[in-house]
This record gives structure tokens, C-alpha cells and sequence, in this order.
């Protein structure tokens, strides 16, 4: 039986990777730097978040790696510490790290340090697969509170285009590539099925939750301040998230792909379908 390692198993793309690893009869170990408190499925041996330990990757046949530090330092000892153990990662990036170009060449320090990531880990001698998804839906949880006191959503970049993507759907790519062959070499764009402003969404999580929700358009300077009033927005990512806002406000409107379900072969779930899952978060009846 082929063993797999899950690094950042408590996150919301880890923990469903852990999760449909760990249901399909795989051996899985997972990390989180509070392994007592990890809740992963009966099965999964939970070990700290350190990755040179000794025996943390022992026997470990392909390793899912997402970046939760905010800077590419961490990046050699890990790699250097896969590299010697296993065969294949399969590599969440993010931050908008742009295919061909540089780590130097990115756009903004987050794509600088998850392409500086990408480059380690497509030098290092093992197989590789970069996933690079597009907006989680659960972005949308930093709604929840507006949503509860009342039936707006106040923010800036309300006609901003994403396509965001259920993080169960980038877990199953994730476990298609660790489990399959053939994904080796690729670095795939994954996006949800539709095209929406950030506008759209807030109205059709309403609909999820059965109460016509709006939009309302600040300033960039309010939702700064905004923001930065929020304990859950350290500084420095507020400047992360509206300069790269900013730069998506002037990028062509993206494209959805169809890589989910070319390698799923499900269909891939829309917006509202997340919402209903998720309606008790936004104080809504779950369905
Ligand atoms: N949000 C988006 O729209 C979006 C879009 C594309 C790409 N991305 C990328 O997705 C990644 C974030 O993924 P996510 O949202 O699934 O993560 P997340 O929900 O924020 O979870 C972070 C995970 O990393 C672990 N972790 C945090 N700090 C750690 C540290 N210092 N050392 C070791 N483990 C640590 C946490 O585990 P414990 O707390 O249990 O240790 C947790 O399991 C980033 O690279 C981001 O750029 C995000």
C-alpha cells in the first residue's frame, strides 16, 4: 500500500486532501504544528510540521506540500528534505505566481516567493505537479460577519472577476495527481466552473441562504482601512490582497479552464453549490 504525506492537513485544501486519501484506504500522515488538535479522519497519523525530523517521511511514496509561510526561505531545507525521501510532490502555488517567468520577473512578493518554490522543487531530481488554483471560495467566509449583522457586503473591486473554485475540487485534482500516473510534469491552472464579480457572488450566497444580499462599494482607502481594522488581516496581507486585487482589476477577465474536470471526470461545483454547504456559516439554515 502506497503511503502519503499531506503537509498542511488542517488547512482547507490540506484537510480534504487528508481527508479522500485517508477514505479511499490510503496510508496517510499528515502535519500540523498542533497535532492534537488536528481532527483528521480515524487512521491518519498526525505528526508535527517539521519535515527534517527524524522518520517524518519514511516510506513516504508521493507528498502533497502547500506554502503557508510568507516568504521562500523555508523552501531549500524542505525541499532539500523531500528530495532525499520521496518520489513525486505535488505542489500548491499561489500568491499569482505567473508560469514562465522567473522568480525575479513575478509580479508581487508572494508570486516571487511561490515561484522560487515552484523552481526548487522542478530542479530538485524528484517527479513533480504544481497545481495553481484560482480564488477559493472560501474567501468568501471573510463575509460571513457582514452577512450576519445584515444584507449587505461592503468592500472595493465589486466588479472584479474571479473564478473561484471549491477546495474540495482542487483536493481531488490533488489526489489524482499523488495517486495516478501520468501528472508528472505538469503544472496545471485550476479553476472553479464560472466566471463572477465579486457583486455576483455576495447576491447568489443570498439566494444559498434564502435572503437577497447586495453589494456595497467602497473606496479603495475605506476598504484599506477597513481591513486593517479587522484583527483577522494582518497588515501586511492587507497590502498582499488589495495590490493583488488591483492588479487582477487591470489583468484581462480570466478564463475558466476545464483541467478539474478533465482530471476528476466530475462535474465541478458551482458557487451556489458551496454556499448551500456552507449557509450555517453565513447564518443561514444549512440545506
Ligand atoms: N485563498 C486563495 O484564494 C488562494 C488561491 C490560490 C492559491 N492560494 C494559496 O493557498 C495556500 C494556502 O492554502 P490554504 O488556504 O489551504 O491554507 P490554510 O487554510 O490557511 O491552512 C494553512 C495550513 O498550513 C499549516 N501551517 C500554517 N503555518 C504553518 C507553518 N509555519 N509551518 C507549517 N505548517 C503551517 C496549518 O496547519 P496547523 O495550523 O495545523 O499547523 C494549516 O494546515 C497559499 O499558498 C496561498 O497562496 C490561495
Amino acid at each position: 500500500m502506497s503511503t502519503y504525506l499531506v503537509f498542511g492537513a488542517t488547512g482547507s485544501v490540506g484537510r480534504r486532501v487528508a481527508e479522500r486519501l485517508a477514505w479511499s484506504g490510503a496510508a496517510v500522515r499528515a502535519t500540523s504544528r498542533n497535532p492534537e488538535a488536528a481532527k483528521l479522519p480515524q487512521g491518519v497519523e498526525v505528526i508535527p510540521a517539521d519535515l527534517e525530523a527524524p522518520g517524518a517521511l519514511d516510506d513516504i511514496d508521493a507528498a502533497f506540500l502547500m506554502w503557508p509561510f510568507h516568504s521562500a526561505e523555508p523552501g531549500r531545507p524542505i525541499v532539500d528534505a523531500l528530495k532525499r525521501r520521496v518520489r513525486h510532490v505535488v505542489f500548491m502555488t499561489g500568491g499569482g505566481a505567473l508560469p514562465g517567468l522567473a522568480p525575479e520577473e513575478q509580479p508581487s512578493p508572494a508570486a516571487r516567493w511561490h515561484a522560487t518554490v515552484e523552481h526548487l522543487i522542478e530542479r530538485s531530481g524528484m517527479a513533480w505537479t504544481v497545481l495553481s488554483p484560482s480564488t477559493f471560495m472560501t474567501n468568501t467566509l471573510w463575509w460571513s460577519d457582514q452577512i450576519k449583522a445584515g444584507d449587505s457586503v461592503r468592500g472595493a473591486f465589486g466588479s472584479l472577476w474571479m473564478t473561484p473554485i471549491h477546495e474540495d475540487d482542487i483536493a481531488a485534482v490533488a489526489v489524482h495527481a499523488l495517486t495516478e500516473p501520468g501528472h508528472e510534469g505538469h503544472r496545471y491552472t485550476l479553476t472553479g466552473p464560472e466566471v463572477l464579480t465579486q457583486a455576483e457572488q455576495v447576491r447568489l450566497i443570498g439566494e444559498a441562504i434564502g435572503r437577497p444580499l447586495r453589494w456595497q462599494e467602497l473606496t479603495l482607502e475605506q476598504e484599506r482601512a477597513r481591513l486593517l481594522a479587522d484583527p483577522d488581516f494582518p497588515g501586511g496581507f492587507v497590502d498582499e490582497l488589495l495590490d493583488g486585487y488591483t492588479k487582477m482589476a487591470a489583468a484581462p477577465r480570466p478564463q475558466v479552464t476545464s483541467t478539474v474536470r478533465d482530471i476528476t471526470g466530475a462535474p465541478v461545483t458551482t458557487l451556489s453549490a458551496w454556499a448551500a454547504e456552507h449557509a450555517a456559516d453565513f447564518g443561514g439554515e444549512q440545506r
